[in-house]
């Protein structure tokens, strides 16, 4: 049983989601090993790394001058590679523990948008993590497979992955992606959004992580009823002095409508520049969504009204890029021709 354990670790391949707000781990053995915000705390002085993820999320907006939360893939590109490196380095070596005699393969899921250095990068970051080689696979096609969909086919298939950085719509047909629009408003610029609008209503001022989590408890594109009335949080304005508010679905709904509109414009464009005959596809297969994003609540059923297309959430959307990226590492006889190296 031991052995079996030990040996089995060996040759033991591992699936990436280095996506702009949180990183995903997979191996075959252990499932889904490690999801944690892709964020680095470091001490700016002394150059070192003081948290990785969970821990460093909880630095940010409440560090001291000489140390710094960074998110080193915020924007959809890499804003630090050291940093970046560092941050693939610390979850690689949560699964793997000691030396290994087999290095593993390594399928790393990067936002569809990033240069040839920065990709460069990625692949050189798992080979000091110790990968055998890595192979990667952009963010709608790793959605799209984790979906299900029949991404192999001469068929049209319309994605749109909604992250904390980017949003991406893309269309996929013959293991390709044909065409695809990247906008940098997603959950990010939501938070802010969320932010504005409070300050500019009721002069608070809330922290990052307030304005995600009221995002996350009551954010969404149509009217929702039942949904709850929360208090917040934070510093007046003029005063200067701690506060607190209640936000109502309708509230959170006003701020969310100008992101939401960049996001549906960009889908818009993507399926402007559809051929026709991709175009029929989409129109009878419909759209998936997949992201953390995606969890605004109606958001689904606000772009299947405007676009009329059959829209559907995948059910577990902040994990479908992963899910994706470890089938095709798994069957790599099958998806080999999605890998973009
Ligand atoms: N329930 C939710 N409602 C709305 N947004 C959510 C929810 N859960 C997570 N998010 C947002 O999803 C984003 C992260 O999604 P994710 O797909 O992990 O991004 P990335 O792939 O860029 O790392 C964050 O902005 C987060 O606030
Ligand atoms: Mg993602």
């Amino acid at each position: 049983m031991f052995l079996q354990r030990f040996f089995s670790s060996f040759g033991e391949n591992i699936a990436m989601d280095l996506g702009t707000a949180n990183t995903l781990l997979y191996t075959k053995s252990a499932g889904i090993a490690v999801n944690e915000p892709s964020v680095v705390a470091m001490d700016v002085h002394k150059g070192t790394v003081l948290a990785v993820g969970r821990a460093a999320k909880d630095f940010l907006g409440r560090t001291p001058q000489r140390i710094r939360a960074i998110r080193p893939m915020k924007d959809g590109v890499i804003a630090d590679f050291e940093v970046t490196r560092e941050m693939i380095a610390f979850f690689v070596r949560k699964i793997i523990k000691g030396f290994r005699i087999i290095k593993p393969s390594m399928a790393i899921c990067i936002p569809t948008g990033i240069t040839q250095v920065e990709k460069r990068a990625v692949i050189e970051s798992g080979m000091d993590a110790g990968a055998r080689e890595v192979l990667l696979i952009e963010e709608p096609m790793a959605a799209a497979i984790g979906a299900n969909l029949p991404v192999l086919e001469p068929q049209g298939n319309l994605v749109l992955d909604i992250g904390g950085g980017t949003s991406e719509v893309a269309v996929i047909t013959l293991s390709a992606i044909a065409h695809y629009e990247s906008v940098r408003v997603a959950g990010d610029v939501m938070d802010r959004a969320v932010q504005r609008y409070v300050r500019d209503v009721f002069r608070l001022e809330i922290g990052d992580n307030t304005a995600e989590n009221v995002k996350k408890l009551i954010g969404c594109a149509i009217p929702m009823p039942d949904a709850p009335v929360i208090e917040v949080s934070g510093k007046d304005i003029s005063l200067g002095t701690p506060k607190v508010i209640r936000l109502t679905e309708g509230h959170v709904r006003e701020a969310l409508k100008e992101p939401i509109q960049t996001i549906i414009d960009a889908i818009f464009r993507a399926l402007e520049k559809t051929p026709p005959e991709l175009a029929g596809d989409i129109y009878r297969n419909g759209m998936l969504i997949a992201g953390g994003g995606a969890l605004i609540r109606g958001l689904d059923r606000r772009i299947a009204e405007v676009t009329k297309l059959n829209v559907v959430v995948d059910a577990e959307p902040l994990t479908t890029v992963l899910r994706g990226t470890a089938r095709a590492m798994e069957d790599k006889e099958r998806f080999g021709g999605v890998f973009i190296n």
